[in-house]
């Protein structure tokens, strides 16, 4: 990781892209939140008895997932798009590999502390390795908290918003971002302060959960959706972005309030009836809002013409032409694929948190689990949306004018997509089912055993082409 100069662009003064954040996301997917992954269906799916100390595996899959892998590719790009939507350069551009240092310092100290610490119970080094699993949240939070810092600072430097309508309507996503990244960091570090206190070997389970719905209701969603409104009409020539997306953000944010507050440990313990109905009242509602905003993108549906057909421009004459609808000549492989992928995805994640928040409502068990609707977004949305996105991104911001290999793309595509199929479907199949067909339920076991190495099959894939594509 380089560390200083950084070097700016003398015109705009903004700060140049730093891919570091990019290798320590991928590093950290590809060594440990995968891979971890991996381990953990393999031992659930083949039903190979679960130690003590299971759970810290899952919790630390979980937290390296999200802040590792979705996590840095979002601050890395953010703090390359963000300045430039709003026309102002980072006030601090050395801030930039601080950032990263304590990140990647964090989440390594995390993911060696937090494996090893079930095998050290009982021994000299478990209470410091307990606080060294402490530290690495407070890494991370240090990390965090100067990231935010960075954007607000920056953003301050504004002046009038309305003179920036690229960010003004995206705005709200974009406070949702920040708000969720300081609170979940400020949870995790709490959670892992209190689990070295109680000498424990996992996190609070009940405010753990809180922590994660916070991390992918509040930064994840959002991220992905003020990002794929700005980019994606131009790479896949859509509608222009003229419909009301404030005021869908401000609709997902009372949706996610009345679905998440109401689960904290605090308000469930307190009055569990009535936090179960808001929460669900909630669900239903954000599965809403989240369809609404699908078919207003009109990713999907295609019902709007593209924002090119108010423009005058003609490509100039003896111009090869653009591939049907779409702005580039193939150089990028066929992303746009693993972009519709990510978004039918969305869809389904949406459908199946309205079925669970009506059926809960209407006093019935919600047919579909947390976990299976979680994957459906972390895993079906957010990765394969990173995977489609970063091979068209990330090659410009290297100044390359192709992706090292278009193979490799399709190969993202179908072991990203069946990876999440292994992971997800399994649990989606009813009980009867298994009883009626036998056989059914050794395929669906081997399948969620195996989702993890075909997960870390399609990530390898995509490091292996942006790693030649940045040596190209
Ligand atoms: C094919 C890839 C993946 C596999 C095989 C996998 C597997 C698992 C398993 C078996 C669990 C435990 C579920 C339970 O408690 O019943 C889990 C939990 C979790 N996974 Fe994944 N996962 C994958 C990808 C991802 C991705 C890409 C993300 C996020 C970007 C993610 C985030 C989480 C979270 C947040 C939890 C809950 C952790 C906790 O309870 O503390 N997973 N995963």
């Amino acid at each position: 990781m380089r560390t200083l100069p950084v070097i700016s662009d003398p015109k705009t003064r903004q700060a140049e892209f730093r891919i570091g954040y990019i290798w320590v996301a991928l590093a950290t997917a590809i060594c440990a939140g995968f891979t971890i992954g991996a381990h953990v269906s393999f031992v659930i799916g083949f039903d190979f008895p679960l130690g003590e100390g299971f759970y810290s595996f899952i919790q630390t899959h979980g937290h390296l997932q999200l802040v590792g892998w979705a996590g840095l590719f979002i601050i890395g790009i953010s703090l390359h798009v963000i300045p430039r939507l709003a026309s102002v350069p980072l006030t601090h551009p050395h801030w930039i590999p601080r950032i990263l240092w304590l990140m990647a310092a964090g989440l390594l100290l995390r993911t060696i502390g937090h494996s090893v610490l079930p095998y050290l119970a009982g021994g000299v080094f478990y209470i410091p390795v307990n606080w060294l699993v402490a530290g690495s949240g407070l890494l991370e939070w240090c990390g965090i908290a100067m990231y935010v810092s960075l954007l607000l600072r920056t953003l301050g430097g504004i002046g009038d918003i309305r003179m920036q309508p690229a960010l003004l309507s995206v705005r709200p996503y974009f406070g949702m971002m920040m708000t969720g990244w300081l609170l979940y960091a400020t949870l995790n570090l709490i959670l892992l302060v209190q689990m070295a206190v109680r000498k424990g070997i996992v996190m609070d389970k009940g405010w753990n959960e809180f922590a994660l719905q916070v991390f992918i209701g509040l930064v994840l969603l959002p991220v992905a959706f003020a990002f794929s409104v700005r980019m994606l009409p131009l790479y896949l020539t859509l509608r222009a972005p003229d419909w009301p997306i404030r005021g869908t953000a401000y609709v997902y944010l009372i949706s996610f309030c009345l679905l998440v507050v109401p689960m904290s440990p605090l308000f469930s313990a307190l009055a569990p009836g009535p936090a179960r109905f808001v929460s669900s009242l909630g669900m239903l509602l954000r599965g809403g809002i989240i369809l609404w905003f699908v078919w207003q993108f009109d990713i999907l549906t295609r019902r709007y013409e593209p924002w090119t057909a108010k423009q005058d421009v003609q490509p100039s004459p003896g111009r090869r032409p653009t591939r049907l609808g779409l702005a580039d000549y193939g150089e990028f492989g066929r992303f746009e694929k693993l972009v519709y992928a990510a978004y039918t995805w969305l869809v389904l994640a949406a459908c199946f948190e309205v079925l669970d928040g009506a059926a809960a409502l209407l006093g019935y068990q919600p047919p579909v689990g947390t976990d299976a609707v979680r994957h459906m977004y972390v895993l079906g949305f957010i990765t394969l949306l990173i995977f489609g996105v970063s091979v068209r991104l990330i090659p410009g911001l290297l100044k390359k004018k192709c992706v090292a290999n278009a193979t490799l793309v399709e190969a993202t595509l179908w072991l990203g997509n069946t990876a999440a199929v292994c992971r997800v479907l399994p649990s989606l199949i009813p009980l009867g089912v298994f009883e009626a067909i036998p056989a059914s339920l050794v395929v669906a076991q081997s399948a969620f055993a195996l989702s993890g190495v075909i997960g870390l099959g399609a990530v390898l894939c995509l490091g292996i082409n942006l790693w030649r594509t940045a040596g190209t």
